[in-house]
């Protein structure tokens, strides 16, 4: 063969490569709306920034047939590019060929970038489209998922790892992605489950939709298992590349700073947001809007657990993470979802250097047979954990109600914040005045002649006495009661004064935080 036939050979080669499953399938794929794995690692990376691993692997398998179907690349597209300049490694699954079902040679694909992200300290993202494991090989693609999951537990708290599901995926595939950081969904095209419709018909005699049961706006609402939810994969992969611009590519690296456009002096009208009547809810993400960097707050888990929010934000540049309480949704009460949702958020956060600040106005945990026997006291226990286990910076800013255990998990110095800044509105106690007076006063108000007017006098003596900042103040366990137009500057000034906080653990394995 001359050098210009074996220059053409290779020119058909790779052209039959790049197609992947072919014309026919490529229109098929783009007909349901979707991107084929090439156009999505376009779409995620920087243009021109994609070096492709093992693009001519193929599948080894000779069972059913499976010799007459192979394909370079083995349904599966990998390999690392930039995100705005920064280094990640990606997967992505090519549905075109063999249903982006996992086989042998496919997981090895997954597994070496997954491992070359670990060695180099980049972040991982895998985009999912697959018809799960491999039917015709059987246990050797059973095989391949176990090294992707492990793969992905030794990689957590190192690297950041994405999950973008744009297809189905479905059985013990959902597993990888349970294990990383982030799941990121599309309505309408993701769709994530451990038996699909059919299954659960046979078993259950229940009938319902792939979409209702595991669809974008299941996962992000209701089980909690998936953070962002978005109409269309471009929208998707503008937001994947945002949120990469606020971390670190691993832990041993601070999380980027940026030039901040938002004065670091702004006065901050936040008073204004806040009702003068204690019982009346507001909407916390009004007070983040107007403290934090402009528009630069992310929010995760928009849609679950909606008692509190959480998200990344920049203040004076620096990226922080927010855990607030929010007092429009079921008056800011911390449940067993929301607080798995914080906790798991602060965990992220002290894995890769990200300040955390807490914005505190919460009555309690929520009381109740359900919560109890579902096990609250187990749930509840992981922010403690979480807040104490951290060492990165944590300042806390109580703006109203911090009440019982809630206030040592939101804003408590002794389990480790290392700054707790209060509004003059605060109000810092065990619990609040008509619980309060109930308890302590309930033989003086039963024997009183007028038990209603006198629960008023004790309801109000215990508010004039206790739901107030200073007597928390006064014992230390509050740094400073601040003006509220000046959140923005203390803030700032609390964050700068912590950055560069250093604190050891005792050397242990690791811990064992509640589950
Ligand atoms: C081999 C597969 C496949 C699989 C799909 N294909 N899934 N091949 N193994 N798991 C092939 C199909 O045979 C078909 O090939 C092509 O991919 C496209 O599939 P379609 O069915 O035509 O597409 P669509 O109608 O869009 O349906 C997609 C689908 C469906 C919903 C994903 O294919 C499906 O239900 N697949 C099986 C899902 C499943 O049960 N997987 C195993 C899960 S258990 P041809 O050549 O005919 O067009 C699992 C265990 C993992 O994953 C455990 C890890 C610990």
């Amino acid at each position: 063969m001359s050098n210009s036939d074996k220059l053409q050979q290779f020119k058909e080669v790779r052209s039959k490569m790049l197609a992947g499953g072919g014309e026919a399938r490529i229109k098929d794929q783009h007909d349901k709306g979707k991107f084929t794995a090439r156009e999505r690692v376009k779409g995620l990376l920087d243009d021109g920034s994609f070096i492709e691993s093992q693009a001519y692997i193929q599948g080894r398998s000779t069972e059913f047939g499976m010799d007459k179907k192979r394909f370079s690349g083995d349904g599966v597209v990998t390999g690392s590019g930039k995100i705005n300049g920064k280094q990640v490694f990606i997967s992505s699954q090519d549905f075109t060929v063999l249903g982006g079902s996992l086989g042998e040679m496919h997981a090895e694909k997954i597994a070496e970038a997954q491992s070359l992200a670990l060695k180099t300290g980049s972040p991982f993202i895998q985009v999912n489209d697959s018809g799960g494991a491999r039917i015709q090989e059987g246990i050797l693609a059973l095989n391949g998922y176990a090294k992707i999951f492990r793969n992905n537990t030794l990689s957590s708290g190192v690297i950041p790892q994405f999950s973008v599901i744009l297809g189905p995926c479905a059985g013990g595939a959902v597993y990888s992605p349970a294990i990383t950081d982030f799941i990121f969904m599309v309505d309408g095209t993701s769709h994530m489950y451990i038996t699909g419709p059919d299954v659960i018909k046979a078993v259950t005699g229940e009938i319902i939709s792939h979409e209702d049961l595991g669809g974008a706006a299941a996962h992000c609402a209701k089980s909690g298992v998936a953070h962002f939810r978005f109409g269309t994969e471009a929208e998707c992969f503008d937001f994947v590349r945002k949120l990469m611009d606020y971390l670190p590519s691993n832990n041993l690296e601070q999380p980027p700073v940026t030039i901040p456009e938002d004065s670091s002096e702004r006065i901050t009208k936040v008073m204004s947001l806040i009702p003068d009547e204690p019982k009346k809810p507001y909407d916390v993400r009004d007070i983040i809007g107007e403290v934090f960097d402009s528009q630069s707050f992310l929010e995760v888990h928009k849609d679950f657990a909606k008692s509190v929010v959480v998200g990344f934000a920049k203040l004076n540049g620096r990226t922080v993470g927010i855990f607030a309480n929010q007092p429009n949704y079921m008056a800011a009460a911390l449940d067993i979802n929301s607080s798995d949702k914080g906790a798991r958020f602060i965990r992220f956060c002290d894995s890769f250097n990200i300040p955390v600040i807490t914005l505190v106005d919460v009555p309690g945990y929520l009381p109740g047979i359900a919560q109890e026997h579902g096990g609250i006291i187990r749930h509840g226990a992981k922010i403690l954990f979480a807040i104490a286990e951290a060492t990165v910076p944590k300042i806390s800013l109580i703006i109203r109600k911090s009440y019982g255990g809630s206030m040592i998990a939101m804003s408590s110095k002794s389990l480790g914040y290392d700054r707790v800044l209060a509004f003059p509105t605060a109000e810092i106690a065990v619990m609040g005045a008509e619980g309060a007076a109930n308890v302590i006063s309930r033989k003086e108000i039963n024997e009183a002649s007028d038990p209603s007017a006198k629960r008023v006098e004790k309801i109000a003596e215990f508010q004039e006495q206790f739901m107030n900042p200073y007597v928390a103040a006064g014992y230390g366990l509050v740094d400073d009661i601040i003006d509220p137009d000046y959140t923005r500057v203390e803030l700032i000034r609390a964050l700068e004064m912590n950055i560069t906080k250093r604190e050891d653990r005792p050397a242990k394995k690791h811990g064992n935080i509640p589950l």
